[in-house]
């Protein structure tokens, strides 16, 4: 099995099962799984992690009814239903998981945004997209489970419309970090690499596209790793109920990790912003 299919299909197997299911769908309530942007480091980690999907959107100019996003790794869909409500945008969620995608179609019927989002199945290694079919490529927290990030900007390029804008966040690592120090982090996500900055921009100049913004907020993942181990350290009993005991402790030592990747500097997270041009 190539590289690129088993990062693939180790993603899928994962965001299936029912403990990750379960764990994601009651610490975050099923919309959005990502990053959080946090006023305070003890704000509640929905209400952080809407606020990255309003600055994002925010960043992007003339969301409306005629635009046309595609988000690569669609999670359960919560920036999809913000982005059809609140700007009557269209788009497509392409996500591995089917697990997740039940109920982001199930929440898409019961808020009536079903006219507005499609939910597909796929890679974001191989898009089921026309070329130029769309005008914003969104992704948050995704990319980062790719065998071949290459190939994933190569889709992106492909299917945007000239002018088209793309907008993202990804855990990546600090654009210099000694060997090997990530180890324990790859080995949890079964990668053997992350992108970092310096990666993503080299990659979209190659493309021809122009950097609009690139934010850096490592601190954001710091705090959002460590919310989630307190919350999952508070809630414990009742979240090894639902996810089981090894799954919880396993993502408790994981998310130990990233928190010490964050506080010695190894890691970067932040909003980055391109546009096709
Ligand atoms: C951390 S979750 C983020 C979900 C969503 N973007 C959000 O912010 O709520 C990562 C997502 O990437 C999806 N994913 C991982 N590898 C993928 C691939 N090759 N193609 C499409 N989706 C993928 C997973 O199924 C999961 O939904």
């Amino acid at each position: 099995m190539s590289k690129q299919s088993q990062a693939v299909s180790l993603a899928e197997e994962y965001y299936d099962s029912p403990e990750a299911d379960a764990f994601y769908l009651n610490v975050w309530g099923g919309e959005d799984i990502h990053i959080g942007i946090y006023d305070t480091p003890g704000e509640d980690i929905a209400q952080a992690s809407r606020r990255t999907v309003e600055t994002m959107a925010r960043r992007i100019p003339d969301l409306g009814p005629e635009t046309r996003i595609m988000d690569l790794g669609a999670g359960y869909g919560g920036s999809a239903r913000y982005l059809a409500s609140e700007f009557g945008c269209r788009v497509t969620c392409l996500n591995l998981s089917e697990t997740q995608n039940d109920l982001n179609r199930e929440k898409n019927a019961e808020t009536g945004l079903d006219g507005l989002i499609d939910v597909v199945h796929g890679s974001f290694e191989n898009v089921p997209a026309d070329d130029a079919s769309y005008d914003v490529v969104w992704s948050q927290d995704a990319i980062l489970h790719s065998g071949d990030r290459p190939k994933v900007i190569s889709e992106i390029d492909r299917i945007l419309k000239p002018g088209g804008h793309v907008t993202f966040t990804d855990p990546m690592q600090a654009d210099d970090v000694p060997d090997g120090v990530l180890q324990p982090i790859l080995d949890r996500i079964h990668l053997s690499t992350l992108g970092s900055f310096a990666f993503y921009r080299a990659e979209f100049a190659k493309h021809g596209f122009a950097e609009e913004d690139i934010d850096p907020m490592l601190d954001q993942l710091r705090t959002h790793y460590f919310r989630v181990g307190q919350v999952l350290k508070n809630d414990y009993d009742e979240i090894i109920k639902l996810s089981g005991k090894l799954y919880v402790d396993n993502m408790l030592r994981g998310l130990d990790h990233w928190v010490n990747g964050a506080d010695k500097g190894y890691l970067a997270w932040g909003i980055l912003h391109f546009s096709k041009t």
